[in-house]
């Protein structure tokens, strides 16, 4: 797959659709959102309580379905009643508020509840991916110092089996499950279903803009992963991408299919939309491009925001019927690299094109996109959105490049309402991410003359599968666990539909020798202890790993054979 520059020939494509005149700017914000400057909000009472207040209670907030054709709806009304048990329950077992409250649940409807009840009630909503396994938990819990887990019986014993070796963790709340229905509880469980739970009156913590709402946890290249703090005021942003990047309108029906464990999942699953007061169609299922066009028909989804990955996926398998997405208007996408084609498929058979947005967990909110009514060049991410100054910067003296194609750093000049605050207890790293007067995004990429920008790649060893962070030090980390291996490095490798995929670099203890039983062993056991997203999909059996003379292993050297790349400057390597 190509995602460099080389695609800025390809024709344009123009979206339907008017730029219209949405304001970034923070006073006009915070007027549509009813919050004044300086003063005291709560954004979890803002995204359901507001619209009651104004007469909207009866819309519909959330259609959900699940994998068993469960359907499910609530109003604004409903979330607003719902969080309300979620904040008194979670007061009743002594969550105060700035306490980490951790989401470890599948999309069920209390997920919901329970992130605007955290907020409710002023604590800081950690939603953390449910497919992650008990070592990537265990390092995520540890690190935050969570209060309370939120989760489901699915997950329950995974929770079970780390919770020892979490002192700070006094509370584990098992939701979507019938009263009487669930496992036997020990000690410090305690079972919550909102739509079981009396009604209750709730008055929110009076949070202003600077109060801490979320902490998401993601991968860097070294060391454990890292919580980007969030704030109440991020919504200043949501909201207006949400209006102007999203197109999102009150009457429209929006389907997300990023999982909340992930920051598309909050930012734009759930404070995004209902900011703006739109209906959410959530579905609870893995991927099936049949029953994906079927959801879009069914609820008559009219704005649809996924990943490439996805989009891959729907490329491969049979095309819609003409009358199932007839009520679809706007189509965006992100995470990872949207390459041309898909863009000019989508084009030609969802009858639209894919918009590409562009951000990160560190930046709350979208920052270069097509927006409605640019043309879109496909392979660009489009333009910085209104209020945000974006550059390329050079990448040894970190001052931007005036020459249109030229690759550095993208970078952003802070602040932005939805700006991370910090990284939880590691102002090191966070204070590195910054030079000069710029926010390093850890992205290279380049801007064309028109002002597009083009991702290249990225400029550390994360590795970015199926849109999703994974930290090469989590994965090396956990190999070292299994008894046969001795040292190993994790990089990157093309995959045509995940875009990129795990690899390892294995040299074996003495007495194991390598065979394709011995890998697949592996691959499962990183499965089982960190996660399905970072099991290595291959392996390879090495005498040595290149090094450093200092012996850190060259990660950037593996990487580059994979992608076919050259390796770069080694002399510093160990011979
Ligand atoms: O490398 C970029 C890639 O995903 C990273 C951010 O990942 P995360 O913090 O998990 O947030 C994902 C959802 C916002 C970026 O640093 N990325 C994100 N969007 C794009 C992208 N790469 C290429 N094109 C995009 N549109």
């Amino acid at each position: 797959m190509n995602y460099s520059n080389d695609s800025r020939d390809v024709a344009a494509v123009t979206s339907p659709g008017s730029i219209g005149s949405h304001s970034y700017e923070p006073g006009a914000l915070r007027s549509a959102l009813d919050i004044k400057q300086g003063g005291t909000f709560n954004l979890g009472a803002l995204l359901c309580d507001r619209h009651c207040a104004q007469g909207r209670g009866e819309h519909m907030a959330l259609i959900w379905e699940n994998h068993t054709g469960l359907r499910k709806s609530f109003t604004f009304d409903d979330l607003r009643r719902h969080s309300n048990a979620w904040a008194h329950k979670l007061a009743e077992l002594g969550v105060k508020p700035g306490d980490r409250v951790c989401l470890f649940v599948d999309r069920v409807p209390d997920l919901y509840f329970a992130f605007l009840g955290i907020l409710k009630l002023g604590a800081v909503a950690q939603p953390l991916f449910s497919q992650f396994m008990a070592d990537a938990l265990e390092v995520r819990l540890a690190d935050a110092d969570t209060r309370a887990v939120i989760t489901t019986g699915r997950h329950l014993e995974k929770v079970r089996s780390v919770r020892a070796r979490l002192p700070a963790l006094a509370w584990v709340i098992l939701t979507d499950v019938k009263s009487g229905a669930h496992p036997t509880l020990v000690e410090g469980e305690v079972v919550m279903t909102a739509e079981e739970a009396p009604p209750v009156e709730f008055t929110p913590f009076p949070a202003n803009e600077d109060t801490p709402s979320l902490l998401h946890y993601t991968s860097g290249t070294t060391g454990r992963p890292k919580g980007a703090q969030h704030v109440h005021g991020s919504v200043l942003s949501q909201y207006a991408t949400t209006r102007h990047v999203l197109d999102l309108r009150p009457d429209d029906v929006y389907w997300c299919t990023a999982d909340p464990g992930w920051v598309t999942g909050t930012s734009y699953g759930i404070i995004g939309p209902w900011a703006v007061g739109a209906t959410q169609a959530i579905f609870e299922a893995g991927f099936s491009a049949q029953r994906w066009y079927e959801f879009i028909a069914r609820h008559r989804v009219t704005v649809f925001y996924t990943a490439p990955t996805a989009i891959r996926m729907l490329m491969k398998a049979p095309p819609p019927t003409p009358d199932q997405l007839v009520s679809l208007r706007h189509m965006c996408s992100v995470g990872e690299p949207l390459n041309p084609a898909a863009v000019l498929w989508a084009e030609r058979v969802m009858g639209r094109p894919f918009h590409d947005t562009y951000w990160q967990t560190e930046t709350g909110a979208i920052m270069i996109s097509n927006v409605p009514g640019l043309p879109i060049k496909p392979g660009s991410m489009g333009k910085p959105v209104p209020s945000i100054a974006a550059a390329i910067l050079d990448q040894q003296t970190f001052q931007p490049i005036a020459v249109p194609g030229k690759v550095g750093l993208i970078a952003f000049r802070p602040p932005w309402p939805s700006m991370f605050r910090g990284y939880f207890k590691a102002e090191k790293t966070y204070q590195s991410k910054f030079v000069g007067d710029y926010y390093l995004t850890g992205d290279r990429g380049s801007v064309d003359r028109d002002g597009y920008y083009w991702f290249v790649g990225r400029d550390d060893d994360v590795i970015n599968t199926a849109g999703h962070l994974v930290g090469p030090f989590e994965v090396e980390s956990a190999l070292l666990r299994h008894p046969a291996v001795a040292e190993s490095a994790a990089v990157s490798k093309p995959d045509p539909t995940y875009g990129e995929v795990v690899k390892a670099f294995i040299v074996l203890r003495p007495e194991h020798a390598g065979s394709d039983e011995l890998k697949l062993d592996i691959m499962n056991f990183v499965r089982k202890h960190l996660s399905p997203l970072a099991m290595p999909h291959a392996i390879d059996f090495v005498e040595k790993l290149p090094k450093t003379r200092s012996g850190k292993i060259v990660r950037r050297m593996l990487r580059a054979q994979e992608w076919g790349e050259p390796v770069g400057d080694l002399s510093s390597l160990d011979d």
